[in-house]
């Protein structure tokens, strides 16, 4: 035999002899790898099934539970007496308001019967009629009855004022600031009603600078076409009920059981698309009235699955519905939609500045 083929032959027979470990043992593995795959594959089949099944339930039970965790059902008739457009009669109602026109924004403003000041004030600023030449807006005041009755001089001057000035609307219910869960909900009846034909609506408090050029400009007109179930304002999403006896905003648990708010807009000022004052309304039927009417509102947004829309910006980070006070810088004003904490001579001093030079901040 000649050494080289020898060599070649232990080559070759050693070469089979590896070839021959390497397939058996590839076999083999094969054969462990695919009996491990085949019972982990049926443990992960079964694994699946159930966690499919678990998070089936889960999300079952939490959108059924969800939009309706506190009323599951309408509310009795006396307790919805208490917030039902049908328990008061307009003592005036501005029903043509919005019949020869279709505002794009209405400014509903509630105010105390007696708060004329505050009324002069805001028709001389934000809710001065022809505002923006372009754009329609209307400002309504909503007032309840006086604490004095039906023939005090206050019901006598607003009577006369609402004679001069036709904007505002009142209901023979008492007016008393644990009753604005009543008067909004009269305000989204009367939008309902009345101005539906309206793109937005805005509830603002009377002590607040509101700078409607940014709103309209900025906000809605910016925002593209007409949005709809949209609300906006400084979202309050952390709230609780206070428990303490002594507080004003006292919430026993029999009124309110639950430990947290849902997310609300806060009360001074908020923005919404005019078919949310139709569907607040008809959600109102199944939430129980409490008498903060920013929760109360925020309650029914829950109710029909709504989130409000926190208004701000982030470059630079800001508030756009600033609920404190801000000292007057009118560039400052300028890139704000409201601004709380005026007294109505302040607002009148400061909208001069304003309205001036906003545009060349
Ligand atoms: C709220 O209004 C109702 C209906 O007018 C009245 O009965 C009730 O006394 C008012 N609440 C307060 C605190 O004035």
């Amino acid at each position: 035999m000649h050494p080289l083929t020898w060599i070649s032959d232990a080559r070759k027979h050693k070469s089979s002899a590896q070839h021959h470990t390497a397939r058996y043992s590839l076999t083999y593995m094969c054969r462990i790898y695919f009996a491990m795959l085949k019972s982990s594959y049926w443990r992960f089949v079964k694994f699946f099934i159930v966690a499919g099944v678990l998070t089936l339930f889960v999300n079952i039970l939490l959108k059924k539970k969800a939009p309706r965790k506190t009323t599951p059902s309408p509310l009795s008739q006396e307790l919805y007496k208490v917030i039902s457009p049908e328990s008061y009669k307009y003592v005036f109602n501005q029903a043509s308001a919005c019949k020869d026109r279709t505002p794009f924004l209405v400014l509903m403003v509630p105010v105390a019967p007696s708060d004329g000041l505050s009324r002069a004030a805001i028709r001389k600023t934000w809710g001065a009629p022809g505002l923006m030449p372009n754009v329609d807006i209307l400002t309504l005041f909503y007032v309840g009855l006086p604490e004095e009755g039906h023939h005090s001089h206050i019901q006598q001057d607003l009577e006369r004022e609402s004679r001069e000035h036709g904007d505002i609307i009142q209901m023979d219910f008492q007016d008393h600031y644990q009753n604005l869960t009543i008067k909004t909900m009269m305000i989204m009846n009367w939008l309902a009603t009345h101005c539906q034909e309206a793109s937005y609506a805005m509830k603002v408090d009377t002590d607040i600078f509101v700078n409607v050029f940014y709103l309209v400009n900025r906000l809605l007109v910016g925002g593209g076409s007409v949005r709809h179930e949209y609300i906006t304002g400084s979202v309050i999403s952390d709230g609780r009920p206070r428990r303490d006896s002594n507080s004003k905003w006292r919430l026993s648990k029999d009124v309110y059981p639950e430990d947290t708010f849902p997310p609300y807009v806060s009360g001074a000022g908020y923005v919404f698309s005019i078919d949310l004052a139709h569907r607040i309304s008809l959600a109102s039927r199944f939430v129980r009235p409490i008498p903060l009417e920013d929760v109360f509102v925020g309650m029914c947004l829950k109710e029909l699955g709504i989130r409000p829309v926190y208004a701000q910006t982030f470059l630079p980070p800001r508030n756009l519905f600033e609920i404190r006070r801000l000292d007057y810088k009118r560039c400052t004003y300028a890139t704000r939609v409201i601004v709380t904490g005026f007294k109505p001579q302040e607002l009148v001093e400061i909208w001069g500045d304003f309205q001036k030079g906003h545009l060349a901040c």
